[in-house]
């Protein structure tokens, strides 16, 4: 059962104790016992351990020492990855855990009210349908090109199973924010055509997507790898692309529109169902974070002056592309929003997004708009979020909106 005191919380988020007994970083008297066991190979043995790659997928290395966990990497990792003990990066590990305690479904969230509420004349204005219709076809379409990423793009080049642990429930997860729209556009009886095509026919929505779909097309590439300088940075740049500006600035604008209209009692279904996709995507963004920052202190060449002004650079387009989106989903204000507050909160966004990546900020004294965002973020004080008007703890993890 979701309950908003608890998600990110000692019990599932990084600052706890690992939550097995096992999960160490230094297994070394493990190690020490195993060079005692490993037996000399055979001729056979030893060709089939030439035989079998990194992926651990090609042949099994039979009789060959245990893992080492020093040898476990980000990417381009020598040691066996279908061994997810003993564990090395337990921050993907406890995202795991986090994740899993943050289960949802989105048709726990009642849409009775949203329903009435648009299919009434006046509950909602001009604008603010014309927003909501654009908001949900940029999610609609957004979550499965996430979720492509992951499953075509990054899961086979990152090396280590702690990692693909938390990449599969990730996986997940975007399939069920997936069916979050499906839902929606069924509840709400919208055009299915007009929503999940308007990254096909809504420029500004085609421009973004269009943006982050370039650094993906090259790792599709059968023949790519990370074992280049040039490979893995293009490993990285589809990192910042996905990790960083789609799930960690581009989703922001829709989350604070719609949690615009909840703040107002206005679908209030809806408003719920982002709220939970803004816990996840928290989630991903920061893993996708640990993950870059990590690969750039395993790998320090790769981290050069030169990339990161292009991680900047990228990082300055990918606002302008958010701001262009939010002009055109509300050119004429609404719900207390307006071009330039969304504008100053996507500065204040990306200067939060170049701190974590150890970059200088981008936009000098951008402030926030939306401090309530900060709250809707830190879940821990959610219980208060929307003006009190969650009074109660439901099961099945329904918040109570009256
Ligand atoms: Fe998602
Ligand atoms: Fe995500």
């Amino acid at each position: 059962m979701l309950n908003w005191d608890t998600p990110l919380t000692s019990r599932n988020v990084s600052n706890t104790a690992p939550a097995h007994p096992n999960i160490v970083d230094a297994a070394s008297s493990q190690l020490a016992e195993v060079e005692t066991h490993a037996a000399p190979l055979t001729h056979a043995q030893q060709a089939t351990n030439d035989a079998a790659n990194k992926s651990g997928l090609d042949g099994i290395a039979q009789g060959a020492g245990r893992i080492d966990v020093s040898e476990k990497r980000i990417i381009n990792a020598t040691a066996d990855v279908n061994q997810i003990m003993p564990m090395k990066y337990t921050w993907a590990w406890e995202k795991y855990l986090a994740a899993c305690n943050n289960h949802w479904m989105p048709t726990e969230v009642s849409m009775q009210a949203d329903i009435a509420m648009w299919k009434s004349r006046d509950g909602l204005t001009p604008d603010e349908r014309a927003m909501v219709l654009r908001n949900l076809g940029f999610f609609a379409t957004a979550e499965s090109l996430v979720a492509n990423n992951i499953v075509l793009a990054i899961y086979k080049n990152i090396t280590n199973p702690e990692c693909r642990q938390y990449l599969l429930r990730q996986a997940f997860e975007e399939a069920i924010h997936t069916h979050t729209f499906q839902y929606i556009v069924d509840s709400l009886g919208l055009s299915e055509g007009e929503v999940f095509n308007m990254y096909r026919e809504v420029p500004s929505i085609t421009d973004k997507d269009s943006w982050a779909l370039k650094y993906t097309k090259g790792l599709m590439d059968g023949q790519f790898d990370t074992s280049t300088l040039e490979g893995a940075q293009s490993f990285l740049r589809d990192l910042v692309a996905f990790y960083v500006v789609f799930e960690g600035m581009w989703f922001y604008t829709g989350f604070a529109q719609i949690l615009s209209l909840g703040r107002r009692n206005k679908l209030t279904g809806i408003a719920e169902q982002y709220q939970y996709i803004m816990r996840d995507e928290s989630i991903h963004l920061n893993f996708g974070i640990d993950v870059i920052n990590t690969i750039r202190m395993e790998n320090p060449e790769l981290w050069t002056a030169a990339f990161q002004n292009e991680v900047l650079e990228m990082l300055r387009e990918a606002c302008e592309l958010e701001v262009a989106y939010a002009r055109d989903t509300m050119p004429n204000g609404l719900l207390g929003l307006n071009v330039e507050m969304c504008t100053e909160y996507m500065y204040f966004i990306t200067n939060r997004r170049c701190n974590q990546l150890g970059l200088p900020e981008l936009y000098a004294g951008a402030g926030n708009p939306f401090p309530w965002m900060s709250e809707a973020i830190d879940l821990k004080k959610e219980k208060n979020f929307f003006e009190t008007r969650v009074t109660e703890y439901q099961t099945g993890g329904a918040l109570s909106w009256d």
